[in-house]
């Protein structure tokens, strides 16, 4: 009788273990596909990247991508949700599939391509390395014996460590793009290796001097996706109507105009 009681209640609380287990993994699938749920678009990007994303005073997410992305989901025919993180994990987010799309000024490396997928190029980007203006940083050569500082995860990174060694700078990576600002500031490290389009928004709100890095050409950015996802094909068509029709260089002038 004991044994049979026991074994009754086991096989209560293995079976409430497997409900439970059933129910969570279909809430999953219903979240993070976005073509069965049509509700909701996850999108994930890393807003400390302005003009391309960042967050106004308030705290609501804004920028280039920011407002293509809503574009893309009012074509689509989804509410747009946002997600940010650092940018070192929006791979990751896409693979493990908890986010449908990825917006961030994201450069369509070859790399990436084997983890991801990505809509076609909706803008391009040099390299540039700023520094403070009495730093008198003007070159490569410049670099030497200085500290170069990277975001965790981007095409800098990876570029900056092939050039330290030719010009033997030190790399120092953090993981987030507006703190590499603050270092600079602080003179925690002497220069910041980022985007053009970016370090030039920097070079005319806070008086850095740069010069491009000749030594890079970087693919443009685009939209990445999880691998295969039936979404690459209907933004790429969005994107060209967009582009068509002159709203993507609308959006190119408000938020880009003063920084190519
Ligand atoms: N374009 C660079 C890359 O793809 C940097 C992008 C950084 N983006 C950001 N939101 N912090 O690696």
């Amino acid at each position: 009788m004991k044994f049979s009681i026991s074994k009754l209640i086991i096989f209560i609380v293995m079976a409430s273990v497997m409900v439970a287990c059933g129910d969570s993994n279909n809430d999953e699938d219903s979240s993070t596909d976005a073509s069965q749920d049509k509700e909701v678009l996850k999108m994930a990007t890393s807003a400390d990247f302005p003009p391309f994303e960042s967050r106004d005073t308030e705290g609501n997410f804004e920028g280039f991508d920011i407002d293509l992305a809503h574009k893309i989901a009012e074509e689509l025919g989804y509410e747009l949700e946002i997600e940010d993180m650092s940018f070192d994990g929006l791979i990751g987010a896409l693979q493990s599939g908890r986010v449908d799309m990825v917006m961030a000024g994201m450069s369509t490396t070859e790399k990436r391509q084997k983890n991801v997928d990505f809509s076609n190029e909706y803008n391009r980007s040099g390299e540039m390395f700023i520094s403070k203006a009495d730093a008198s940083i003007e070159s490569l050569e410049n670099l030497e014996g200085k500290t170069v500082g990277v975001q965790l995860g981007t095409i800098q990174e990876e570029g900056a460590e092939k050039l330290s060694e030719e010009y033997g700078f030190e790399v120092k990576k953090v993981d987030d793009a507006s703190i590499l600002i603050q270092e600079l500031n602080s003179n925690r490290i002497d220069v910041g290796y980022m985007d053009k389009t970016v370090a030039v928004g920097y070079v005319d709100e806070q008086g850095f001097v740069g010069f491009d890095d000749p030594t890079t050409v970087s693919p443009g950015m685009g939209v990445a996706f999880p691998k295969d996802s039936e979404l690459v094909e209907d933004v790429n068509n969005i994107l060209e109507d967009l582009e068509e029709s002159g709203e993507l260089d609308e959006l190119k002038d408000k938020w880009l105009s003063d920084s190519e």
